[in-house]
């Protein structure tokens, strides 16, 4: 399979966000566009060529969880700082500003970790607006800090533990601020990026919703010309907005193929067909593949075993079904940017085909060009662009949502009965979540089938029933998760709706594990 990606033809202004490790760098790049200014994160070993090639309005140096100090720290380019391009550095970008231009760098004594006040000095500063409060909260994490500064240089505020946490060049137009104003504690954080992304760098802030979704629409047009491609939808929100936009970009020629595994959650398969090929118009080839899911399943409780054989099932149908499309040239995925950056870089070279099963196992004679309209994008602006395509909010808000479904949600075998069962109390669970309005707080919630049985009483009669366990969850990204505190009432209104309109659950119970040491799903 050809690797090759959609490219990208952008006219918007750049601001490079330069890695120096930890999870900082995304979150700075994020606020960047939240001030509608694109951003791209780089790696910290970019050369002053690479770095002219993009030709950015800005540069910001990020945090990272070394000391500059250490041997190996990793440092940037000096020639970096000879462009004449406006640089911030953040933390450790701060240091080693001060460090690489003649300045010095510390041991703290105790460090600061956490909130701390910040106290303007009577100087003029460039970087922080005048309307900033002479003393106000920041998040600080550091135990180095800047003692001596280099030439020209001006030390602008300052906080117990850091005599120089905001310097400034003016005339070079390069700047360091020891706390992190990325952060949503601190105080005024977004006016200084903006301030200096804006009024320092004069970027125009023209990172809107409309020109992404035009720019994209061109560079698939460019990509794809007058040629076929294919979609696998899964129901979830990126493959359905990889999918509207490319339907925007190039209508009929694009085929959407959609599995139905009789493992999804009760009406999102005729939500997937309304959607896509009633009110959008796309050609959509629905596969009602549950009876030979419950096949594969039958007798299967590992929950390995089990995500094998619907993996496996799923890449057999989908060769299936796309066997007969032999004239499609690309494959549509909804990679996203933090994808991207994780896989090796954002310069197109690094391309790896997710290993979602539904792309996974494409036949090795079909050779397809991969279109990833998404691959600049962070979640949210997915969400953001499918709004704008004038997507359902039931599809762009929709939660994240297994590849092997409700199959990893029923402990033990999986039949249709229990599918049908836990459907029902999965409707009802997420109903009472909307109604309470929760649903965007909330990262996941739904209900696991328990393999085993309790004894109740209801009226006069003793039940001898499943429990449902009814799982809620708050996370940024999956890799961690805190039970959701959700209501006491509303737990009892979903327990009480459980019980009495799904026949065979007589008891439920509420997960409060967090994850680590528990996982999100049940299996
Ligand atoms: P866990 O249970 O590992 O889940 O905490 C983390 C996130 O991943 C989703 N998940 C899956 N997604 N195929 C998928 O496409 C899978 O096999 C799978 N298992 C878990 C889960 O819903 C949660 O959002």
């Amino acid at each position: 399979m050809n690797n090759a990606t959609t490219p990208v033809t952008h006219r918007h202004d750049v601001v490079l966000v330069v890695d120096f490790g930890a999870q900082y760098a995304q979150l700075i790049a994020r606020r960047v566009r939240e001030a509608q200014v694109y951003s791209e994160i780089v790696p910290h070993g970019i050369t002053a060529a690479e770095v002219i090639a993009k030709a950015p309005k800005a540069i910001i140096l990020s945090g990272g969880p070394k000391s500059v100090h250490v041997d190996g720290a990793p440092r940037l380019d000096p020639a970096i700082y000879d462009l004449g391009i406006p640089i911030l550095g953040i933390c450790y970008g701060c240091q080693l500003i001060a460090q690489q231009l003649g300045g010095e760098v510390t041991r703290g004594g105790r460090g600061e970790y956490g909130r701390t006040t910040v106290t303007r000095a009577a100087l003029p500063s460039a970087l922080m607006p005048p309307s900033m409060a002479r003393e106000h909260d920041v998040w600080m994490s550091h135990f180095d800090a800047v003692t001596s500064l280099p030439d020209r240089f001006v030390a602008t505020a300052s906080t117990p533990d850091a005599p120089m946490a905001v310097i400034e060049d003016n005339e070079k137009r390069i700047y360091g601020v020891q706390y992190h104003p990325e952060v949503v504690h601190t105080t005024g954080g977004q006016d200084l990026l903006q301030r200096f992304l804006i009024d320092i760098a004069g970027c125009r802030g023209d990172w809107t919703m409309a020109s992404i979704v035009d720019d994209q629409i061109a560079a698939i047009r460019d990509q794809i010309g007058d040629q076929r491609a294919i979609c696998g939808l899964s129901g979830g929100v990126d493959s359905s907005v990889a999918a509207a936009l490319v339907h925007r970009a190039i209508g009929a020629q694009l085929t959407c193929v959609y599995v139905d595994t009789g493992l999804m959650r009760r009406g999102e398969s005729e939500q997937v067909v309304e959607t896509f090929r009633r009110s959008m118009g796309i050609e959509l080839i629905h596969v009602d593949a549950g009876d030979r899911f419950f096949a594969a399943l039958k007798g299967v409780t590992e929950p390995e075993a089990k995500r094998k054989a619907i993996g496996e099932l799923f890449v057999r149908i989908f060769e299936e079904n796309t066997g007969g499309i032999t004239d499609a040239q690309f494959l549509v995925q909804g990679t996203l940017y933090p994808d991207v950056i994780e896989s090796g870089g954002s310069d197109g070279n690094a391309a790896v085909i997710k290993s979602h099963h539904n792309v996974g196992g494409l036949p090795e004679d079909m050779t397809l060009e991969l279109t990833e309209p998404l691959r600049l994008l962070f979640k949210d602006e997915v969400r953001k662009v499918g709004t704008e395509l004038g997507l359902s909010d039931e599809i762009v808000w929709r939660q994240p949502f297994p590849g092997p479904g409700l199959g990893v949600r029923i402990i033990g075998e999986v039949t249709p009965d229990k599918v049908a069962l836990l459907q029902h109390a999965d409707a009802i669970v997420r109903e009472e979540i909307t109604a309470a309005g929760l649903e965007r707080e909330i990262w996941q919630a739904f209900a696991v089938l328990a393999d085993i049985r309790s004894v109740g009483v209801m009226g006069d009669e003793r039940t001898y029933g499943h429990p449902i366990i009814i799982r809620a969850v708050t996370s940024d990204d999956a890799m961690t998760a805190d039970w959701a505190r959700l209501p006491y009432d509303l737990l009892e209104k979903m327990s009480s709706r459980i019980i009495n309109e799904v026949p065979g659950i007589n008891r439920c119970a509420y997960d409060i594990t967090s994850k680590p040491p528990g996982t999100i799903e049940w299996e």
